[in-house]
């Protein structure tokens, strides 16, 4: 029995230690312990001993089981944390991966310009208004004081559509943002304090001109609006755009027939090596035409100048962005080249405000 007993022991231990998993440890335990397991035979024949043998049997055969039991608690221990272990490898998340990659996708200069000049006049108070590319001749000529016959018309090389509208008059496509002043007006009550950005077209083709183009209309009618006022509005403008106050000026007189007086605004400049570079040179870049708003229009409109009056702009926004981010040649904005998209282009969800900054 005794050969027994350490026969069963040192097969038992190493049966547990090589049990590979809890289902093979528990077959063992059912084996050894269970009711007709190999340990509790062996415990049963210590009943058919001779008497004196019993006692130092039974002792045995107890620190036997108990043996059995802290082993097999052990390695079911063991077995647990191996198991733990290879289930959170598995479950393991590595939060030091960097994160998605950032967008592809470039805003067009002409888009982030457009934005940052409408943060700035909407800051102003000034609301967005809309109207259509393509126009009839009362919005974008007659109702602006320029008539039929109005050396105006030539002046700016309009594109005519072969389609008329209902009257049978010329459609056209708008050779400025001007008409949203009339629509404007027309559609509702003084006072008005407006911004209307979209795109223009003109017959024109060079370094500065291309044959579309985009402006931001400016209209503020109120009682007694001056030429200060103008000024004002416009010097402020500019130096909130170039982020700088030591931005040089000047207003030139100008004409227009929808505006008296009339002003052309021009900002200083130096070109040189395919570079155009804001500040004080020897180059003026004109970037708006202005002027206090013509009584002719006002009454088109059914305003009385004598109570309302107010001033107007028409902004170039591609100016404006080539002069901002030092692009000489407005042509390539409307080639479509990648390559210069993800140079002079702008990342995406960066909003330009006047709080948070307009370009980054
Ligand atoms: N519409 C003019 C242009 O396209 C600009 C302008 C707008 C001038 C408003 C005066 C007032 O050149």
């Amino acid at each position: 029995m005794e050969q027994e007993r350490e026969r069963l022991e040192a097969e038992l231990l190493a049966a547990i230690a090589a049990a590979g998993d809890l289902r093979g440890l528990e077959e063992i335990r059912v084996r050894a312990l269970g009711r007709k397991g190999e340990v509790t035979a062996l415990a049963k024949a210590v009943g058919r001993l001779p008497v004196e043998q019993r006692r130092a049997a039974g002792r045995a055969i107890n620190a036997l089981k108990r043996n059995i039991e802290e082993a097999i608690t052990r390695r079911r221990e063991e077995l647990e944390r191996i198991e733990l272990e290879r289930r959170l490898a598995g479950e393991r998340i590595d939060v030091s991966l960097p994160p998605r990659p950032r967008p592809e996708g470039r805003v067009h200069p002409v888009s982030q310009v457009t934005e940052e000049i409408v943060a700035i006049l909407a800051d102003m108070g000034f609301a967005v208004a809309e109207g259509p590319d393509v126009e009839d001749d009362f919005h974008n000529f007659t109702a602006l004081n320029i008539p039929p016959e109005h050396p105006a018309r030539q002046m700016q090389d309009t594109f005519f559509l072969e389609a008329e509208d209902e009257k049978g008059g010329p459609l056209l496509l708008r050779t400025h943002t001007s008409p949203v002043q009339i629509r404007t007006m027309l559609a509702g009550k003084p006072p008005f304090r407006i911004i209307a950005p979209g795109r223009v077209y003109r017959r024109d083709y060079d370094m500065t001109h291309t044959p579309m183009f985009h402006q931001v209309e400016g209209l503020l009618i109120d009682r007694r609006t001056h030429m200060g006022h103008l000024k004002g509005c416009l010097i402020d403008f500019v130096r909130a755009f170039f982020e700088r106050d030591d931005i040089p000026v000047r207003f030139r007189p100008s004409f227009f027939p929808f505006t008296e007086p009339s002003a052309e605004m021009d900002v200083g400049c130096r070109r040189g090596e395919g570079q155009l570079v804001v500040g004080a040179g020897d180059d003026w870049l004109e970037i708006l035409g202005c002027g206090m708003v013509h009584p002719a229009v006002l009454r088109e409109v059914g305003l009385d100048p004598d109570v309302w009056q107010g001033f107007a702009f028409g902004l170039g926004i591609d100016r404006l962005a080539m002069l901002k981010y030092g692009i000489p040649d407005l042509r390539t904005f409307f080639e479509g080249d990648l390559r210069w998209l993800r140079h002079y282009g702008f990342v995406p969800l960066d909003l330009p405000t006047t709080y948070g900054g307009l370009s980054r």
